[in-house]
């Protein structure tokens, strides 16, 4: 199959989460199944150095303005790439905000890279498939339902869309509607509603918050459009891409290590607290890498780590970076125990790699969770995942005392019952051969692409059936 997907986020070029991991973990399994991949993205400012080879200028028509573009490829691991320039829109370090707040013409930027998209695509030889990921390409299945009326290679192409995640969806006034070609309603235009309304099929990134979304709160007000697409609508889980996350061949970390010579993974615990200026203890390392907002659960792990730090005998590090009212608290606890706790504020895929091979078990008491990698990434670095059991955690994790763990849950999204899980943990690390046991099961599991990418392929063929 030609397949094009357009995305705002690809692991290697531009990553601010799990998107660029999921766009590349499935783009690169499509490709080494013989399927050939395209993507295409914008081209934002820390990519002006990437080399291209190829360039072609791209007109759109875009609230009665026609705007110029270029659109350069190269290739990244034998799938093609596409970068659509322009400066105006795309030439900033971060994607999407400056730090603390969205860009006021997010909307504008996003709806121009759509339209620029499928502007390209009208040039191609025909694509079986566009492949869209979230709110930022959500208006192509609007453009494109338009689109196919006059242009032949998009005639019958069908638009398949993921939400990664549901709570983003880029919402603006109904004046806004002119200027992006979108329709009028009278009411506020919201970016993910229209790829849930136009898209051929819809999908999310596991069942278990594909079930979520049907009710609210967690459709954030769309319920009612998830239900209408009822029949359109599945769950695939996200694949781990075990090129990129694998101990035993991860070029980041201190040492390898593998299922049956654990060696490797105690040099990496002892390199992170050297290198973070922790003793080097037997006490059982936390550890958490995650973006910092309300979704991760910062909300009941900071009160809990205020508490549990006083008493319990271990440490715990977290990387992340976002939003200023967690992270000035994760510096204040850092302050109040300087002996246990580290908060590493920053962006950084290398430490990323390091903290996971390090761990002893991985924080993720997020509140909602459309899949979640972190715990994947974990669970074959046998750093074992503590999640909430919601969405995708609880598609992948099995809690302790369960015979089959290979993790620690629980259901409430409260203080107290995270409290519960950490002191669990802490009594499952205590009894070593239990824990082992456990460790064992989790790096055992496999989560790989091939399944994913089978669901897709076949949701494919359904689109191409269904136009
Ligand atoms: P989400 O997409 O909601 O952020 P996921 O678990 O799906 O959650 O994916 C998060 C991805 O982003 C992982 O690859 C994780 O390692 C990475 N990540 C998150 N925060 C950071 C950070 N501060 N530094 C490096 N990598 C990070
Ligand atoms: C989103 C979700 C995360 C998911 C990722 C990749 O960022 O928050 O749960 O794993 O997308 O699909």
């Amino acid at each position: 199959m030609r397949i094009l997907f357009i995305c705002s986020e690809y692991e290697g070029l531009i990553k601010t989460g799990g998107l660029a991991d999921a766009c590349r973990g499935l783009a690169s399994n499509l490709l080494a199944s013989g399927h050939q991949v395209s993507v295409i993205l914008p081209r934002y400012a820390t990519l002006y150095q990437l080399k291209t080879e190829h360039s072609e200028s791209v007109f759109v028509e875009l609230g009665g303005r026609t705007l110029g573009c270029a659109v350069r490829s190269t290739s990244l691991a034998g799938v093609t790439i596409h970068l659509v320039e322009h400066h105006d829109f795309f030439g900033r370090s971060r994607p999407y905000d400056d730090g603390q707040h969205g860009y006021a013409d997010n909307p504008l930027r996003f709806a121009f890279f759509c339209k620029a998209a499928l502007a390209w695509a009208s040039n191609q030889p025909a694509f079986d498939v566009l492949h869209g990921h979230d709110w930022q390409t959500a208006p192509a299945a609007f453009y494109l339902s338009t689109l196919r009326q006059h242009v032949s290679a998009l005639a019958a192409t069908p638009f398949i869309f993921t939400i990664h995640n549901g709570a983003y969806q880029q919402q603006c006034q109904p004046f806004w509607a002119e200027q992006l070609d979108l329709p009028t309603t009278g009411q506020n235009i919201n970016f993910l509603q229209l790829a849930l309304q136009y898209a051929t099929k819809i999908n999310t990134v596991s069942r278990g918050y594909r079930d979520e979304l049907l009710t609210e709160p967690a459709a954030n007000g769309l319920a009612y459009w998830y239900q209408l697409r009822q029949n359109d609508f599945s769950g695939i889980l996200n694949g781990c891409d075990y090129a990129m996350w694998d101990p035993a061949t991860d070029p980041a970390i201190a040492a390898p290590y593998h299922l049956t010579n654990l060696a490797g993974k105690a040099c990496c615990k002892q390199q992170l607290q050297q290198d973070y200026q922790l003793a080097i203890a037997n006490s059982p390392l936390f550890v958490a890498v995650s973006r910092v907002t309300g979704q991760k659960g910062f909300d009941m792990l900071i009160p809990a780590l205020q508490q549990w730090l006083k008493e319990a005998p271990v440490q715990v590090v977290i990387v992340g970076s976002g939003e200023v009212y967690y992270c000035q608290q994760l510096h204040q606890l850092a302050l109040t125990f300087p002996d246990k706790f580290r908060f590493i504020e920053g962006f950084n895929e290398r430490l990323a790699h390091q903290v996971e091979a390090a761990g002893d078990f991985f924080l993720m008491p997020s509140l909602f969770e459309p899949c979640g990698l972190n715990q994947l990434y974990s669970l074959r670095y046998g750093n074992l995942p503590i999640v909430r059991l919601t969405g995708g955690l609880k598609d992948t994790v099995l809690p302790w005392p369960d015979k089959q763990a290979t993790g620690i849950g629980f259901a409430e999204p409260t203080t107290p019952a995270l409290l519960q899980a950490l002191q669990q943990a802490l009594t499952l690390y205590e009894n070593r051969k239990m824990y082992n046991k456990v460790q064992q099961r989790a790096m055992k599991q496999s989560f790989g692409w091939d399944e994913a990418s089978a669901h897709y392929l076949a949701l494919y063929q359904q689109a191409i059936s269904a136009l």
